[in-house]
């Protein structure tokens, strides 16, 4: 495969990647605007929350009023993170309709994240899956360590395919493929997504690329080659995984925009307004862009106003 794409789904997934990762707490107001803002420039889908342990990420404690408090812009989706039962209730109760499991195709990673082996997780999240169906909720995969895993190393595409395909049988309709800790290239990518869509079809399957190595934006340019028609991605290149350490933002909701813009390839979403809830946000964290577009933008901006 290589023809590109005419049109991409962005899921932005800051408000979750982004700021569970944050060392400063967060206030609710803030998420809840950032989200706002996320989802009135056109984001198709926006990540709010976790439904996770305040034990273990402190930072989605307030998973509940976020979601409850959130402006919910027809068409726009906003799917949380549930690891369990007990995650589904409680997203259930604050009204989610959209929720995403996450696993793994690295037995530590699986551990050290949500502390179960990854057959213990496809147990666990079956029934989960079930119950979301069931509602008319709908349900994503996540896989983790999808290149390489912070405490194993290199990943092979066979473990990737075969969680792939145990997501897909519980009825997730889209499986999120992360590269963690951002060590993959664009072959190896070609790669595990060529093993992964023999258990999944390629238009099934979204790219989750954190930026460590600077391999986010060619990986996608890779995935988009093989058939891949939905990226995650962060605005200003916020996120990380407080279990995966050295792992580095996810790419920038501009950066991809600023690509796919290029490439005539439609999203529905603005560019500037992205940059804004960018700024907005960079603000309130008081923290620089990981992103290079919104660095441009904003030195642009900068220029035109001295
Ligand atoms: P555990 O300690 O094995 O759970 O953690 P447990 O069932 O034994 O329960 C322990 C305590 O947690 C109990 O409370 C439970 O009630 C409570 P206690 O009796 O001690 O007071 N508990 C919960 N509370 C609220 N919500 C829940 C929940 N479940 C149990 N859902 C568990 C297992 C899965 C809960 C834990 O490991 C966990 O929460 N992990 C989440 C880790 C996480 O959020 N990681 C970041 C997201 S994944 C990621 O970033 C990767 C991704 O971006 C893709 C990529 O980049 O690769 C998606
Ligand atoms: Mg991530």
């Amino acid at each position: 495969m290589s023809d590109l794409p005419q049109s991409v789904k962005i899921v932005e997934v800051s408000p979750r990647d982004g700021l569970q990762n944050e060392p400063r707490s967060v206030p609710t107001a803030v998420k809840i605007a950032l989200i706002d803002r996320l989802s009135a420039a056109g984001l198709p889908a926006v990540e709010a929350t976790a439904f996770v342990s305040p034990k273990w990420v402190p930072q989605m404690a307030d998973n509940a009023e976020v979601l409850r408090g959130i402006h919910k812009r027809p068409g726009a989706r906003y799917p949380v993170l549930v690891p369990n039962m007990k995650g589904f209730e409680a997203a259930v109760a604050a009204g989610a309709g959209e929720i995403a499991l996450f696993g793994a195709a690295s037995e530590t990673f699986s551990r050290k994240n949500i502390n179960c082996s990854i057959g213990e997780s496809l147990e666990r999240f079956a029934p989960v899956a079930e119950a979301a169906l069931a509602r008319g909720i709908k349900v994503r995969g996540y896989i983790s360590c999808v290149a390489a895993c912070p405490y194993e190393g290199e990943i092979a595409p066979a473990a990737v395919a075969a969680v792939a395909r145990a997501l897909r049988g519980m009825g997730c309709y889209e499986i999120s493929l992360g590269d963690t800790i951002g060590t993959g290239t664009p072959g190896k990518i070609k790669r595990m997504i060529d093993v992964t869509a023999r258990e999944v079809a390629r238009d099934r399957l979204a790219v989750h690329f954190h930026d460590t190595y600077g391999q986010a934006l060619v990986n996608i340019y890779a995935a988009l080659e093989e058939g891949v028609i939905v990226v995650d991605s962060s605005v200003a290149g916020l996120g990380g995984c407080p279990y995966a350490k050295g792992a580095s933002g996810n790419v920038g909701t501009e950066d991809v925009l600023y690509m796919l813009n290029g490439l005539g390839i439609e999203t529905g979403v603005d560019l500037e307004q992205v940059f804004e809830a960018g700024q907005f946000i960079l603000a309130e964290l008081g923290r620089e862009p990981a992103s290079k577009t919104h660095r441009a933008m904003a030195a642009k901006r900068a220029r035109s106003q001295g």
